[in-house]
């Protein structure tokens, strides 16, 4: 029997296929729980420590709704606010929150700062997102294509469109090689993910049997594909200065009408980590239409607005999935 007790998710490598697989039916158990309103609570008096050293909408409120719904307490540590990071280093901060804390959530930029507040808080450590991967966002997103398709994960062909080197690809395609999908990764050379990752997942691919291809040839990586995923074009953190290079770079790269019907499958939905570009409605959004006459970016609103698009349901999973994760590790 899988028990996963005691244990960090600092990237999707952490974990077997087999226990992601577990972690995929215990959110649907929690999911189901909830709505038929027998969820039990097995995280009384557990505490949880938040640190965002970025913005969050999904995962911060993904993992306060868990922590409540199952009867633990949380601690938000926002940007600004607290020691870490200005005064006191993540070794520091992770040996004080260890003794107060059952578990720590990390968003920030590096990804040895996870693993540092793992090695020395001695509590599980959650990456809630690092320059480098989102392991949380991939678990929904798998818990997601569950629900949209009567296939099982190993035959689900994934292609994702974009910035092919960012957290949510990187996770996307590690969680992909792990389940044994067709993932593709379309995007312009400059924006493929260095080789030794490649080989990384051809390595558990051939476990898994899992496939991986990197191309710059729309045609060819939407093909058949169950699934398109895209994510912003510009990452937090990165150098505003990139924007006109990466409109320049990605504008083939958009989901449009076309390109849905471009995969000849006419099941295919469309997937994003969300925020997305799909309309100038937004501070940035507004900026970018004005600073470079651009009103969509990686999605079409039409295809944002679509029968297709299965967002909201990813954005909802995340709140579930995070539950699973926090009570396989920290529940009694
Ligand atoms: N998808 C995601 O992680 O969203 P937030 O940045 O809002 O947490
Ligand atoms: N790649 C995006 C994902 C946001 C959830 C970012 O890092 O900003």
């Amino acid at each position: 029997p899988t028990n996963l007790h005691g244990r960090s998710l600092l990237t999707l490598d952490d974990f077997s296929p087999d226990e992601i697989r577990f972690l995929l039916r215990l959110a649907d158990e929690l999911k189901a729980a909830k709505y038929g309103g027998y969820e039990a609570p097995r995280l009384a008096r557990k505490n949880i420590a938040l640190i965002f050293e970025k913005d969050s909408t999904r995962t911060r409120s993904g993992f306060e709704v868990a922590a409540y719904d199952q009867g633990a307490h949380v601690t938000y540590l926002g940007p600004s606010g607290s020691q870490i990071g200005h005064k006191e280093s993540i070794k520091d901060t992770a040996r004080v929150l260890g003794r107060m804390y059952d578990a720590i959530e990390y968003r920030g930029f590096a990804q040895a700062s996870v693993e540092t507040l793992a090695a020395y808080s001695g509590v599980p450590v959650y990456n809630g997102l690092t320059d480098m991967s989102h392991p949380t966002q991939t678990l929904a997103d798998f818990m997601t294509m569950r629900e949209f398709t009567h296939k099982h994960l190993s035959d689900l062909t994934v292609t994702f469109l974009g910035d092919g080197r960012n957290n949510v690809a990187r996770s996307l395609a590690v969680g992909a090689a792990q389940l044994g999908v067709d993932m593709r990764i379309a995007a312009p050379q400059t924006l493929w993910p260095e080789a030794a990752f490649g080989r990384h997942l051809q390595d558990i691919g051939a476990q898994t049997g899992g496939r991986f291809t990197l191309t710059e040839n729309v045609r060819e990586a939407i093909a058949g594909a169950d699934f398109l995923y895209t994510d912003v074009w510009l990452s937090m953190g990165e150098n505003e200065a990139a924007w006109p290079d990466r409109i320049r770079l990605l504008t083939p790269y958009r989901i449009t009408r076309e390109v849905m019907a471009g995969t000849g499958n006419p099941f295919t939905k469309f997937m994003h980590c969300l925020p997305a570009f799909h309309n100038t409605q937004t501070e940035v959004g507004e900026h970018i239409a004005k600073q470079y006459g651009v009103t969509e970016m990686e999605v079409t609103d039409e295809v944002f607005e679509s029968h297709a698009s299965i967002v909201f349901d990813q954005a909802e999973n995340r709140m579930h999935m995070i539950k699973a994760i926090l009570v396989a590790t920290i529940g009694g």
